[in-house]
């Protein structure tokens, strides 16, 4: 009988601490998400199509897609340096790894799915993701911030994208990215 009584004040107590454990842990979650800041940050994205060593390649192109006047159909893989200054060799703040695909028949629209990945100072190793529409012949496009990592954990913002420079001849571009940002570390 006091072996029954023992095991079930045993049973209770153990089920009061993993309570108590839930609800401490709980309780350091909040703490890390009680603040919610508002961040700018501004980069130049570069895209070079052609060069000696491309970060752009496509991967898939609908049947017919470089006879239209649209590439309507085709998908591209990026692994794009973002920088500090327009000159691609100032300083180097991370990379927007991800796709960008041609989803209009009627102008140059590209779905973009990037992941800026940031690679300096203290958000070194935290990424932004973006998910939004590109007309690249707009002045400005606003595209939504979907997520984050690191320090970026719960993000929600939007990016403002303006091209800073395109060549016809080439078709590489950069393009200077404003992203304003709400998150909490
Ligand atoms: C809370 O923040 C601390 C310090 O940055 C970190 O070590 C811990 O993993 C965070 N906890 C959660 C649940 O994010
Ligand atoms: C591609 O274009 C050619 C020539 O205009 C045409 O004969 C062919 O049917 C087209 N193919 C597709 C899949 O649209
Ligand atoms: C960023 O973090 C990585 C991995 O922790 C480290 O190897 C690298 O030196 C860091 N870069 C900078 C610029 O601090
Ligand atoms: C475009 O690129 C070509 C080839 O590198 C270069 O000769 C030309 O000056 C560039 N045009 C502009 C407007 O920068």
């Amino acid at each position: 009988m006091a072996s029954n009584h023992l095991s079930k004040f045993s049973f209770f107590f153990v089920t009061f601490l993993f309570f108590l454990n839930i609800f401490v842990n709980a309780a350091k979650i909040k703490e890390n998400f009680s603040k919610e800041k508002l961040t700018h940050l501004h980069f130049y994205f570069h895209d070079l199509v052609t060069a000696t060593k491309p970060t752009v390649v496509q991967v898939a192109a609908a049947p017919n897609s470089t006879g239209r006047v649209t590439p309507f159909g085709s998908v591209m893989i990026v692994d794009d340096l973002l920088t500090e200054t327009p000159d691609p060799t100032s300083k180097l703040l991370g990379k927007a790894e991800g796709l960008y695909s041609s989803v209009s028949q009627s102008d140059i629209t590209f779905l973009m799915a990037l992941n800026f990945v940031f690679t300096e100072g203290k958000y070194n190793g935290s990424t932004i993701s973006i998910f939004g529409k590109n007309s690249i012949l707009s002045k400005v496009r606003e595209m939504p911030v979907v997520g984050g990592t690191g320090m970026f954990r719960f993000a929600r913002g939007y990016a403002l994208a303006k091209t800073y420079v395109f060549n016809v001849t080439t078709l590489n571009a950069i393009v200077e990215y404003d992203v304003y940002v709400f998150h909490y570390n």
